[in-house]
């Protein structure tokens, strides 16, 4: 294929990648944006393929093959509540594919026109240095991420004595490694790089916690668009280049947006320490003895029936229960009831960004009723009633009060100014930071024991009767 082609289809590709992230960034918008990245992904690998440097296609086909029917079986059977350590897993194929072509690379330069077998390029070295380095790197570290997250390994961080010392140690080892390997091409270096980065990845991911583990797989997510966009310079390839750096910079910013969301520093993150399981002692989690009101569905479906507004809160409960469409059609019957009803989304709410937003899509409630925290917090205080579903964290007041509490400074939507505030859940447990919430105990609080889907068919039952 003539090279000026080429460069020109990934150019359209890489122009569709950015189609596709900006389209991602909005739900309304969504399905466009994955029909950009299916069409880039397409001009991209039929691009690739038909390079003259592509020897036979034998392994390329059954590789293409193999991996599609494994992705559509995964892709069908999962759950929306596991999808954060698929991504993790997925994360680490794109970490050892980085691995593996930096050791292709060194063994078979010439393949790669980067010189011949002791005479690779200095700058390429680099590149691979660069690359075999943090593609290991985020393959241990998404392994353990997917242990953590799909309870394999306790989700607890795993701190020992001088572990910053040793990481530290590694890292640095770690660049003068890439140094010398640069100078000698020196397959031992290469290789003991690679061990010691894979080590690395264990080390610097176990004593994170799992309430962290989303904003740590965001951040892997952009080591590997880095590892990525450094094969993509030993492979002089301009759109490896291009979508790495895509990938590494949009999980970045994501990765600031959830700490942003959970008032927590990176530094502190990556040094671990928060996200243990619950702490709550006491049978279901409650620390205290204090009276709490519990109603039923019956009673639930009166006070919202006469409510003029309500605000629905759904968190990390509701996903669980796969409540989405119930509660749609419960507010689709209180709103021909009169009622003005709107859903309160917190940017963490649930165990992904933007998990909410994906679920109430899908159960086809209107994006227009569905508000982000700074859009709709103040409302609380002129609201009937506020219907927390499966939340927990997102919407507890010791963020702003408890200066020892690990949640503190997250911000939080603020129910508890709402005239009555309805609580969905099965116990007195806390949520996922391990703190209880104070607001169960409240006078304008009424707790709502049960599944988030179950809850919600029977009040839309006591609505229609
Ligand atoms: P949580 O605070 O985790 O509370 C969820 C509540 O749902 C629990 O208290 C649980 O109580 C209830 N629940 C579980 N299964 C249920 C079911 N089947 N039916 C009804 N209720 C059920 O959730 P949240 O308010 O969404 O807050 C999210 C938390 O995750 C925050 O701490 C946030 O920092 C953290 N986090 C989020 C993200 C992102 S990006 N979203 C990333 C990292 C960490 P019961 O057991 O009593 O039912």
């Amino acid at each position: 294929m003539n090279a000026n082609f080429a460069a020109l289809s990934y150019l359209i590709a890489s122009v569709f990648f950015i189609l596709s992230l900006q389209g991602l960034s909005s739900a309304k918008t969504a399905q466009k944006g994955a029909n950009y990245g299916i069409l880039g992904m397409i001009l991209a690998v039929g691009t690739t393929l038909m390079n003259p440097i592509v020897g036979s296609y034998g392994w390329i086909i059954t590789g293409i093959i193999v991996g599609g029917v494994i992705g559509t079986i995964i892709a069908k059977k999962i759950q929306m509540t596991a999808l954060p350590q698929l991504v993790a897993a997925f994360h680490s194929l794109v970490g050892l594919s980085a691995v593996s072509v930096a050791a292709a690379a060194l063994n078979e330069p010439q393949a790669f026109g980067i010189g011949a077998p002791g005479f690779i390029h200095g700058s390429s070295l680099v590149e691979m240095g660069l690359g075999v380095v943090i593609g290991a790197i985020t393959f241990t570290g998404s392994v353990v991420a997917f242990a953590k997250l799909q309870g394999l390994v306790s989700g607890n961080p795993l701190v020992f004595k001088g572990q910053h010392f040793l990481n530290a140690l590694m890292g640095i080892l770690l660049v003068i490694g890439i140094a010398h390997f640069a100078m000698t091409e020196s397959h031992t270096t290469f290789w003991a790089m690679t061990f010691l980065a894979f080590l690395l990845g264990l080390t610097l991911i176990v004593p994170i916690g799992g309430a962290d583990m989303p904003v740590v797989i965001s951040m892997l997510n952009s080591y590997s668009g880095w590892a990525a966009a450094g094969i993509g310079f030993t492979l002089n390839n301009s759109l490896l280049i291009i979508t790495g750096a895509l990938v590494g910079s949009s999980g970045a910013i994501l990765s600031y947006i959830m700490c942003k969301g959970m008032n927590r520093s990176i530094f502190n993150i990556i040094l671990g320490g928060f996200g243990t399981e619950a702490q709550t002692g006491g049978p279901g989690g409650a620390t205290t003895d204090k009276p709490v009101k519990s109603g039923s569905s019956e009673d639930a479906a009166f006070i919202m029936k006469n409510a003029k507004s309500l605000i629905i809160v759904p968190g990390y409960g509701m996903a669980v229960a796969q409540a989405q469409h119930a509660l749609r059609e419960m507010s689709d019957i209180l709103k021909a009831e009169g009622v003005d009803v709107r859903y309160a989304i917190h940017p963490v709410a649930g165990r992904m960004p933007g998990h909410m937003n994906v679920l109430l899509a899908e159960a086809n409630v209107p994006y227009e009723d569905v508000l982000e925290l700074e859009e709709i917090n103040r409302d609380f205080g002129t609201t009937d009633v506020a219907f927390v579903i499966g939340a927990n964290d997102v919407t507890n007041p010791a963020a702003k009060t408890d200066p020892s509490s690990p949640i503190f400074g997250m911000p939080i939507l603020d129910v508890e100014n709402a005239r009555t505030v309805l609580f969905v859940k099965r116990s007195m447990s806390p949520g996922y930071a391990g703190v209880d919430n104070t607001l169960f105990y409240n006078d304008n609080t009424m707790m709502l024991f049960g599944d988030a889907k179950k809850m919600c068919e029977e009040i839309i039952k006591s609505l229609e009767e």
